[in-house]
């Protein structure tokens, strides 16, 4: 890939580049979610709306061999650019702890077919990817396992909840609209014409 830029969409620097000849090649948003503006009950009905797929609960060390598995399948899904790009897991990545926890729903025959991962910082957290099974999507799978990540960590200490995504990721939008997360930040990818 060449030589990119990601900058805030209001950014000064962004009009001075295209009149350079850059142009914007991605849009992607930030949002947040303070957790006195949770909803634990809607929350909650997200989470129990998947009871007929699987179950949907914290993961474990045990899960990474079928985490491996779910990012294998789903590498290449993620729609964006640099600002939104999905690094595959390795073990490391794949391996839930206390600073990045992650929740899943699993299906009665021990399939996992949608996870979140968070990137926790004291009572910050922020998401670092969703992704559901293909064949299950826009069934309230992403939405679920997104709120669970709230849910649980709400009852452990975090007060500040951060996500993002492409901006042309209607699903995503959509899933962090219903947990009640307000967009705050946009932001451009840049790349320089070709010469
Ligand atoms: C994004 C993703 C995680 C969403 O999970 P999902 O289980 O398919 O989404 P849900 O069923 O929970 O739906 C969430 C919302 O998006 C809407 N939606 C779902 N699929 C959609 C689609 N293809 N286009 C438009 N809207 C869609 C749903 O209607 C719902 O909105 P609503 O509450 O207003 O009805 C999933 O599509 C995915 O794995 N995509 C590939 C990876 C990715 O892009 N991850 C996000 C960036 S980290």
């Amino acid at each position: 890939m060449g030589e990119t830029k990601v900058l805030p969409a209001d950014a000064p620097e962004v009009a001075e580049l295209e009149a350079q000849g850059w142009r914007v090649t991605a849009w992607s948003f930030g949002a947040q979610l303070d957790v006195d503006r949770i909803d634990r009950q809607r929350l909650q009905s997200l989470v129990d709306r998947t009871a007929g797929t699987g179950t949907t609960r914290a993961l474990g060390p045990d899960d990474v061999d079928a985490v491996l598995r779910l990012d294998a399948l789903t590498v290449h899904d993620y729609p964006g650019g640099v600002a939104t790009q999905h690094t595959p897991l390795d073990h490391r990545t794949a391996t839930p702890t206390t600073t990045r926890p992650a929740f899943g729903t699993v299906t009665p025959d021990g399939e996992l077919v949608a996870m979140t991962f968070v990137d926790t910082d004291g009572p910050h957290a922020e998401t670092d990817f969703t992704v559901v099974q293909p064949r299950l999507r826009g069934r309230g799978l992403g939405q679920a396992v997104k709120a669970a990540s709230v849910l649980a960590l709400a009852d452990t200490g975090t007060t500040r909840f951060r996500t993002g995504g492409s901006a042309e990721n209607t699903a995503i939008a959509a899933a962090n609209a219903a947990l009640g997360y307000v967009r705050d930040e946009e932001w451009v990818t840049l790349e320089p014409r070709p010469r």
